[in-house]
């Protein structure tokens, strides 16, 4: 059952959407080489203290932190610890907060100093590939409208996209329904209806699309080794169009 939302709901979920971005780019900012993944939880975990949220991941299904630092060839649920980062990595970042009862949850890829045209290129596409799929979150259209938009522009520009993982409902729970998949075929899928939230997430590999699970349990990483990045809003149907609940 897809839950819709009232506009007070909305609204508050704005708050928790908006909190979660927030730190989320603080984060972001600190991003440099030699900072490690740890001192960046560090951060996150004192920040969402300071704003009086609770991390949303942590101890969701055992996962140990407050962020997902995913680097290089990670695609998403990289666990922070000792690694140091370095010029020329990416880095995705994911958090996701609770404020009063609503999950915020949002994500985004940086680069470590400087990196390179190929590598820039790749979050640019995957940047825009978001764009696209909010755009067709509007009322009347069709949940695969969402997911074909990002499939149809990824693989035209010669990237491929994670089935594994997907896009998501949000409200009073971190995952809800619908299942939002990167991939799919144009009027297909439940009808977007007004008051639906839903958190769209391109996976975007530059080489295969298929993905395996490290030692951990967590890190999911692509078979192939080729880099891939991730990027993540919250965004609500309304009658006036997509509302990014992320958006500062
Ligand atoms: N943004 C991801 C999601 O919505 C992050 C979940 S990480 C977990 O699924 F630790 F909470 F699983
Ligand atoms: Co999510």
């Amino acid at each position: 059952m897809i839950i819709c939302k009232s506009q007070a709901e909305i609204e508050k979920m704005r708050r928790s959407g908006r909190i979660a971005r927030q730190i989320l780019v603080e984060t972001g900012e600190r991003v440099r080489p030699g900072i490690t993944t740890w001192e960046l939880e560090e951060f996150v975990a004192r920040r969402m203290n300071q704003l009086g949220v609770k991390p949303a991941f942590k101890g969701y299904r055992g996962y140990p932190c407050c962020l997902c630092a995913s680097v290089n060839e990670q695609v998403i649920h990289g666990i922070p610890g000792e690694r140091r980062l370095k010029e020329g990595d990416i880095v995705g970042l994911d958090l996701g907060v609770i404020l009063d009862g609503y999950y915020g949850d949002s994500a985004l890829t940086v680069p470590v100093g400087e990196i390179s045209p190929a590598l820039q290129r790749l979050l640019r596409v995957t940047q825009e590939a978001l764009d696209l799929a909010i755009a067709q979150a509007r009322v009347g259209n069709r949940l695969e409208d969402i997911s074909s938009a990002i499939q149809q522009y990824v693989e035209e520009n010669g990237y491929s996209v994670v089935r594994e993982f997907v896009g998501h409902g949000i409200g009073r729970s971190l995952h809800e329904e619908p299942s939002v998949p990167n991939y799919g075929r144009p009027g297909h899928g439940p009808k977007l209806k007004e008051g639906m939230v839903l958190a769209i997430e391109p996976m975007v590999n530059m080489g295969g699309a298929e993905v395996r699970l490290l030692d951990d349990q967590w890190t999911a990483v692509t078979a192939d080794g080729g880099y891939s990045a991730h990027f993540e809003h919250m965004v609500a149907i309304t009658r006036n169009g997509p509302d990014i609940l992320t958006r500062l």
